[in-house]
């Protein structure tokens, strides 16, 4: 049965080329997806040369393990590697029929790279922004053709987590929800459809989570202290693990959009803002980093 609000897959485009724009770890893992189940070129850009290869090695790399572990034969690897190519020159994207964004959690920059994007792509290409928490709408708002902007929200590790939040702007057209959907099937993921709303629903109760979290850190909880407390629920991961799997700086730009469409519940944190100011690791080898309590300890002193 089609859920609510789904419509019918008859509307849904064919995908012939993806566009990934960014090549961080977000990014790679996504190209790696998309070329792994579409079987399709998968073309990554980014700022300069340097993250372009970096990102197209991360996507080498894995098809070599997917190899190793015998998930993959030599001859289905050696073609999804011929697929998957980068470049500094967003000019690739002009035949791509589907491209999705994964750079930095800042509206401005999200806007402008659309904008940008929309001189260079066909009028149907979809834009799928993988944002963590800003508004699809407000990203789409401003552009000649708004109705193909769709959001496509993955959880890490990409290759593992099953879920899809299907984020429709207040322009989106069924034709791009439809094939948003059925990109999400083609994906192996489970898409569901959530409203724009900050944060969407994952991330708004994760975020929960982490800022009481951080609260119980700023009143002088110590970090070890607090990232065992909630063992006894039986989440696949302790709090500050999580925090390094996302990256200290998502998380808190996370924090930052809800904060500010909900300022009495998700509280600034003083101790996640001198993390993220640090860049340093807040695991090593499983075990807290030092160098990240220390930081604390002192920032509460
Ligand atoms: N990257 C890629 N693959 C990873 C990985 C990583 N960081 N960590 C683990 N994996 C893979 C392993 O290779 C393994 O794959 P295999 O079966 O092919 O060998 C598989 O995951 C299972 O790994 P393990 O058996 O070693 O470990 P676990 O069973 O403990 O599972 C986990 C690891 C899947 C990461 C699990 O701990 C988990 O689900 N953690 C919670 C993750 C979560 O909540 N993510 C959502 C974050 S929110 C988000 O991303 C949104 C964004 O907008 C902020």
């Amino acid at each position: 049965k089609r859920p609510v609000g789904v419509p019918d897959k008859s509307l849904a485009r064919k995908v012939t080329k993806v566009g990934v724009i960014g090549a961080g770890l977000m990014a790679s893992q996504l190209a790696l997806l998309f070329v792994r189940r579409l079987q399709v070129p998968v073309v990554l850009t980014d700022l300069d040369q340097e993250r372009v290869d970096k990102g197209v090695s991360y996507v080498h790399d894995q098809i070599d393990k997917l190899v190793a572990k015998r998930r993959l034969d030599e001859g289905t690897a050696a073609k999804l590697r011929g697929l998957v190519s980068g470049s500094v020159d967003k000019s690739v994207f002009a035949d791509a029929d589907f491209v999705i964004e994964a750079v930095f959690e800042n509206l401005e920059l999200k806007k402008q790279i659309w904008a940008e994007l929309e001189k260079i792509v066909t009028p149907e290409a979809i834009l799928a922004t993988n944002t963590s928490s800003l508004s699809v709408s407000e990203q789409a708002a401003g552009l000649e053709h708004p109705s193909r902007v769709v959001g496509f929200h993955f959880f890490n590790p990409v290759a593992v987590l099953p879920l899809l939040e299907i984020i429709k702007g207040d322009q989106t057209d069924d034709a791009t929800l439809a094939t948003a959907f059925a990109v999400g099937k083609e994906l192996k993921k489970s898409s569901v459809l959530v409203k724009d709303a900050p944060a969407f629903v994952v991330n708004r109760l994760l975020t929960r989570v982490t800022s009481e979290i951080f609260q119980a850190i700023d009143a002088g909880t110590p970090l070890d202290v607090v990232n065992v407390a909630m063992d006894p629920l039986g989440l696949p991961m302790r709090p500050i693990a999580l925090l390094q799997l996302v990256g200290p700086a998502v998380a808190y730009h996370v924090g930052e959009t809800l904060h500010r469409a909900f300022p009495d519940r998700f509280l600034d944190s003083p101790n996640l803002k001198r993390i993220v100011d640090a860049k340093l690791p807040v695991m090593i080898d499983d075990e807290i980093n030092p160098a990240v309590a220390e930081l604390i300890e002192g920032g509460s002193a």
